[in-house]
């Protein structure tokens, strides 16, 4: 599986450690789209370039941190084909995949631990979507696009 990363300063130390933490488990190839070495960065533009990797199919999905998670959520939602889900917890990130497909997270680097913040990734990571009754909805919104 092909995982990018994106951030601002806020989200980088973060991301930095998620990404050690998931290169340890050898299963994954981990493409990181900036901002890099943690200096002052504009989260719109990093979630941009995470997302359109996503939407070229240049990775499956995307992991996004700033420092609460939300503005480069609402960044990357502004990205065609982007359902990007800001979540604080594993039940929720879970429940991104299963129900909503979401093709993005979004974390908070001051908001979340380290531990925490593994456990999100791996719920998402290993949750499956479960379509039927919510392709309907996803469709819906996808329509909602096109408008
Ligand atoms: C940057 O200081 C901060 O505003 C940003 O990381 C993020 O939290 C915005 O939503």
């Amino acid at each position: 599986m092909k995982i990018g990363f994106g951030s601002d300063h806020g989200g980088y130390e973060l991301k930095m450690k998620i990404m050690k933490a998931l290169a340890k488990e050898d299963k994954y190839e981990l493409f990181d789209f900036g901002s890099f070495e943690g200096e002052k960065a504009d989260y719109p533009i990093y979630a941009k370039k995470t997302a359109d990797a996503v939407v070229n199919g240049d990775v499956d999905l995307g992991l996004l941190y700033c420092g609460t998670g939300i503005g480069i959520s609402i960044a990357a939602n502004k990205v065609k084909g982007i359902r990007c889900a800001h979540v604080s917890d594993p039940y929720s990130s879970r429940m991104a995949k299963e129900h909503n497909n979401a093709n993005m997270l979004a974390l908070g680097g001051r908001v979340l631990g380290e531990e925490l913040a593994l456990e999100i990734v791996h719920a998402f990571l290993n949750a499956e979507f479960q379509g039927g009754r919510h392709q309907n909805r996803l469709d819906l919104i996808t329509k909602m696009e096109e408008n």
